[in-house]
């Protein structure tokens, strides 16, 4: 995003930004952020309309499956007064039909802003640097950062706070660890990820965790990361693009598994979270994602409180 127009007030002091990784936002501006879900939940529920958005349209770009992103990204648009459109895996085809520039210039001049799931992160870049309006990672290979602002709204919601909170994230080092340790860093929370060999998360995001002042703390041992966490959260084994190694990946995953043993080393008022879709009997049992401590369906509800708030202070 380049400019906004000269004639229109920002009410945001993220009016006309992008949201590829969370990383460009500042830890104020994070706080602003979950500050604004809670204010836009809290209308939602008491059923006061709020339509600041009357008129703006969001392209939604999908280049892979959803139902959490597309849906809580469209009913969010809607119920802030907007609009939003689903363009599906055959339509623009990023990187082929066209560059992402070119993709990302002409959406621009019909759209107010721009989400886009797809897979290589930097097609995403090239789209968001030629886009004269605020682009939002709905999930690239590297990022999930609208996930990461749900887990942090609800860490906030069940724990009464994000701070000095110790979230242990078990499994693979893939898009939702990364958004987590940056979402972490910006908030404060402690993080600790436990992953196989081979699977750490990427050096370059453990840096920009670091840059601002809190990398996440790397083992492989699950039973160290779990121990006395009050949040346990994990993902897919293998994710969406990595089809062909589910089955190598499923041998090496096991001992990662979220299961009630692990659950019984975390703090006694723990919470699970997993980011969905989710594999019972594989990176998690059903005991504990259907059980006592998972919050998993707040949190996936979180996404749309959560994104609504983004929308509002892109678009503000
Ligand atoms: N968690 C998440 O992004 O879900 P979807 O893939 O269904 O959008
Ligand atoms: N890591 C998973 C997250 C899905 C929401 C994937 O990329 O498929």
């Amino acid at each position: 995003m380049i400019g906004r127009p000269d004639n229109v007030p920002a009410r945001s002091p993220l009016a006309g930004r992008d949201c590829l990784t969370l990383y460009e936002f500042s830890p104020e501006e994070m706080r602003l952020l979950l500050d604004e879900a809670v204010r836009i939940k809290t209308l939602q529920k008491s059923r006061i309309p709020y339509r600041p958005l009357r008129g703006r349209t969001l392209a939604m770009v999908f280049q892979k499956p959803s139902n959490r992103t597309r849906v809580s990204f469209e009913v969010g648009m809607y119920q802030l007064g907007g609009h939003a459109l689903h363009i599906s895996p055959e339509e623009i085809q990023i990187g082929k039909r066209e560059t992402p520039g070119d993709t990302g210039r002409v959406l621009a001049r019909y759209i107010d802003a721009i989400m886009v799931r797809t897979f290589d992160h930097q097609e995403l870049e090239e789209l968001a640097a030629a886009a004269d309006v605020p682009v939002v990672n709905g999930l690239s290979d590297t990022h999930h950062p609208c996930q990461a602002l749900a887990d942090l709204l609800t860490v906030r919601e069940e724990l009464g706070g994000v701070e000095e909170v110790s979230i242990s994230y078990i499994g693979d080092g893939n898009n939702v660890a990364h958004s987590l340790a940056i979402a972490c860093a910006l908030t404060g929370a402690e993080l600790t990820i436990a992953h196989p060999e081979g699977h750490a998360p990427d050096p370059e995001v453990v840096g920009l965790a670091a840059k601002l002042g809190a990398a996440p703390k790397l083992t492989q041992d699950p039973r160290e990361a779990a121990s006395g966490a009050r949040v346990v959260y994990t993902d897919v084994w293998a994710s969406m693009g990595q089809e062909a190694e589910a089955a190598e990946r499923k041998k090496k995953f096991v001992p990662y598994q979220v299961n009630e043993e692990l659950m019984d080393l975390a703090a006694e008022d723990a919470i699970f979270l997993h980011c969905l879709p989710a594999h019972r009997g594989e990176e998690v049992t059903a005991e504990v994602i259907d059980g006592p401590q998972s919050r998993v369906f707040d949190q996936a509800e979180n996404r749309l409180h959560a994104q609504k708030a983004l929308m509002y202070s892109l678009l503000g």
